[in-house]
């Protein structure tokens, strides 16, 4: 049975909660907005491309993707004036490629390094060459991996209201008869006040209206589900997947479109294609299924910026042999108490080694046990601030002291070398969940430590405020 459960997060979009661990995978406030303001905003992505033009993530506990689809977005639309000369590029490159040799050779030539065609011609000292993305994405749940591109990101209140009516009617035999008259005639009624909406529906959506720029551009779902097709092929959507996504208690919070692209591409043999007319076949689908407005930008570019891979296991099996260095680490694993073979000593120094010397490793939790896990392997470790809130809502670790902006106080490190910022450990990176809750517990009652309390007690006896 799925262990786990869509909602509604507070800024529409869709998060999930697991009954297993009896947490919640995404922020209740905004899953998609904590995407990116505690990962992709943070991580200061702009710098690191445009030093390297190039960029090593590590997204740690993918889930159904909320980090790397808002750091793919993030991509394609600073690069969306060159993904549509490299398009333009391209067509001229097929028109040409039947005539004249010299000038298909120097295309060809300037295609291979994604060198635009206006850079080329009028500024040939600043030539843009589009960035080369590398994503690495673990999570140990296969399910959710492959569901990742379906889930429909954003619903407006009033959406969801106009599915929940004919959900409520289609208890009646009679509804069906006249479902089209039905929907017209509630249509009329349905509440525009956001407010009476959410009461109806118990609905806790705040920033109904969220932010244009943390949209998901539409392209990245269709290469994400075309990644996932390389690696699964015919088995991507096997029956569970095909259930899960027609199961009606859930199926309103999966995007139709993407689940009508999934099964043309299943239904022609997706995996019996050669490479070179996959690629055509794609492409040619592309075109019939994305709306007009997408049209204009090339897909083939845009997925061509990405290359991406899966790992469906521990996370602590793949970091003991990663496959790169990395600039940007995201850690989205459950809290500590959940899942602390993912906040261990040891782990925390598998990410360090393989992390390059500018990285950034960017996480939700401002626990004092963390940032002390974090400094005890040598990060200069800092919070993530937010400007709109003026509040802390992340940390920040990086080898670079330059990377951090708001390192933390005296009084928040005093804080972490406290019983309550004695790590996890793990030594041999396999102990169990409660093995490694076990030794804590016992390193934590024999410790002599000062405890938490009796350290902000005395500060506080000392007066000053000192806390930030
Ligand atoms: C808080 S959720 C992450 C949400 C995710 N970033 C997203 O955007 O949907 C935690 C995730 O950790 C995964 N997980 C739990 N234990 C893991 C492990 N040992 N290795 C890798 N992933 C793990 C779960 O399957 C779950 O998807």
């Amino acid at each position: 049975m799925r262990d786990y459960e869509p909602y509604y997060t507070e800024d529409g979009s869709i998060g999930l909660y697991s009954y297993a661990d009896k947490d919640v995978y995404h922020s209740k406030f905004g899953a998609l907005t904590e995407a990116w303001e505690k990962f992709v905003i943070p991580s200061g992505i702009d710098t690191i491309i445009d030093k390297k033009n190039k960029l090593n993530v590590l997204d740690i506990c993918y889930g159904i993707g909320y980090n790397t689809k808002a750091l793919m977005s993030y991509v394609i639309n600073e690069n969306y004036k060159y993904l549509r000369e490299k398009n333009l590029f391209e067509k001229l490159f097929d028109i040409v490629s039947i005539g004249i040799n010299n000038i298909k050779y120097k295309i060809k030539e300037l295609l291979r390094h994604n060198v635009s065609l206006y850079d080329y011609n009028f500024n040939k000292n600043k030539v843009k060459i589009l960035p080369e993305i590398n994503i690495d994405c673990i999570d140990i749940n296969e399910e959710l991996i492959k569901l990742s591109p379906f889930f429909v990101t954003i619903k407006t209140p009033g959406e969801v209201y106009s599915e929940f009516v004919p959900e409520f009617l289609s208890c009646f035999k009679i509804y069906y008869k006249f479902k089209n008259m039905f929907v017209n005639i509630l249509s009329r009624f349905y509440p525009t006040n956001r407010k009476k909406i959410n009461e109806l529906l118990d609905l806790k959506f705040k920033n109904m209206h969220i932010k244009k720029e943390y949209k998901v551009n539409k392209l990245v779902n269709y290469i994400l589900l075309n990644h996932l097709y390389e690696i699964y092929r015919s088995e991507y959507l096997d029956k569970n997947i095909k259930e899960i996504l027609k199961d009606k208690k859930t199926c309103r919070f999966f995007d139709k479109s993407y689940i009508k692209y999934a099964k043309f591409n299943h239904f022609w043999g997706y995996n019996l294609s050669s490479k070179h007319s996959l690629s055509t076949f794609l492409h040619n689908i592309y075109y019939r299924q994305i709306s007009k407005r997408y049209k204009n930008i090339n897909f083939k570019a845009a997925q061509s910026l990405f290359n991406m891979s899966f790992y469906i296991e521990d996370a602590r099996k793949t970091i003991l042999s990663p496959k790169m260095k990395y600039d940007c680490v995201y850690l989205d694993a459950f809290t500590y108490t959940k899942a602390p073979q993912l906040w261990s000593l040891e782990f925390i120094k598998k990410l360090y080694d393989c992390m390059n010397e500018d990285g950034v490793l960017l996480t939700y939790s401002n626990s004092v046990q963390i940032r002390n896990t974090l400094m005890e392997n040598n990060f200069y470790v800092g919070k993530i601030f937010n400007k709109d809130t003026q509040k802390f809502i992340g940390t920040i670790a990086s080898k670079n002291k330059d990377k951090i902006e708001y390192p933390l106080s005296n009084y928040e490190i005093g804080l972490c070398k406290t019983k309550a910022g004695i790590p996890y450990r793990d030594p041999t990176l396999s102990l169990s969940v409660q093995e490694i809750l076990n030794k804590r517990e016992f390193e934590f009652n024999n410790s002599s430590l000062m405890s938490s309390s009796r350290y902000m007690k005395i500060r506080t006896l000392r007066g000053g405020n000192e806390k930030v």
